[in-house]
């Protein structure tokens, strides 16, 4: 499959305005990464250390850093990983790909979060970077992942659209979703204006489609339990697991 000539996939147009837009659609990190941490402390009550993987600008991130001594990050992308730096100067952020990655320490919780996961290609790159992530935790550790949604949710043909007006600048953003093999292709194409002048940019991205089973496979095949909540605040769930 042919990509359309678009800038890269969260590329600095797009993180450059990728929080404006999902803020103004309701989006809370902070109400989230609160209640990974709750989620985190019940199972591992000392938990003192963390590495967000996929951690895109450290909306997160910034939380996690405030709750626990040794907070760090990881990103693929410059654009993104360069935002989370510069947001959190004393935090290490990073540069790697979640399907292998070795940071040479170990940590009380791994998460990955707003469905960074399934930019991988294929179960292969869920395992992998499951267990990538996993080889992470110290034994007991806990492994917080927020998975796209399963196939049986995901609506081929979802439109949206939405429109904010923030601090000088308007973002508008009009998405289209389709099934592409055993992935999400989503297509936006985003204008924004503001005092200089009118940009636009469009990004495809595919988000692999896993089902359930695929989740729990890849969590016991890198040593975890795991355990499935439904719903989340996002809707899409989270899976909590613990190295055994
Ligand atoms: C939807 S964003 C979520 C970012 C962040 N977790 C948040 O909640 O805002 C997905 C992020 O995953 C990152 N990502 C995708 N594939 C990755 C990989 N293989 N390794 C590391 N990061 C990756 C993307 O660059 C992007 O920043």
């Amino acid at each position: 499959m042919t990509l359309p000539p678009t800038v890269e996939t969260f590329g600095p147009e797009h993180a450059d305005v990728y929080e404006t837009m999902y803020r103004a659609r309701g989006k809370s990190w902070e109400a989230e990464a609160a209640d990974v941490v709750r989620r985190i402390r019940e199972l591992s009550p000392g938990a003192s250390s963390l590495l967000d993987v996929g951690c895109g600008t450290g909306a997160h991130l910034a939380v996690f850093a405030e709750d626990v001594e040794r907070a760090e990050g990881l990103e693929f992308s410059a654009a993104m990983r360069e935002r989370a730096r510069r947001r959190l100067p004393s935090v290490p952020v990073h540069d790697g790909d979640m399907r292998g990655f070795r940071l040479g320490r170990a940590f009380d919780a791994v998460t990955c979060l707003f469905t960074a996961v399934n930019y991988v290609d294929g179960v292969a790159g869920l395992d992998a970077a499951v267990r990538s992530m996993a080889d992470h935790l110290e034994p007991g550790g806990v492994l917080v992942l927020e998975p796209w949604w399963f196939p049986e949710r995901f609506i081929d043909g979802h439109v949206g659209g939405d429109v904010v007006t923030e601090g000088g600048l308007t973002i508008a953003r009009v998405s289209h979703s389709t099934l592409a093999g055993r992935a999400t292709r989503l297509e936006a194409h985003w204008v924004v204006a503001d005092a200089s002048g009118i940009r636009r940019f469009t990004e495809v991205e595919f988000l692999m489609l896993f089902d359930e089973a695929e989740y729990r496979a890849a969590f016991d095949a890198a040593g975890c339990d795991v355990e499935y909540h439904p719903g989340w605040l996002t809707g899409r769930g989270l899976f909590v697991g613990v190295r055994r």
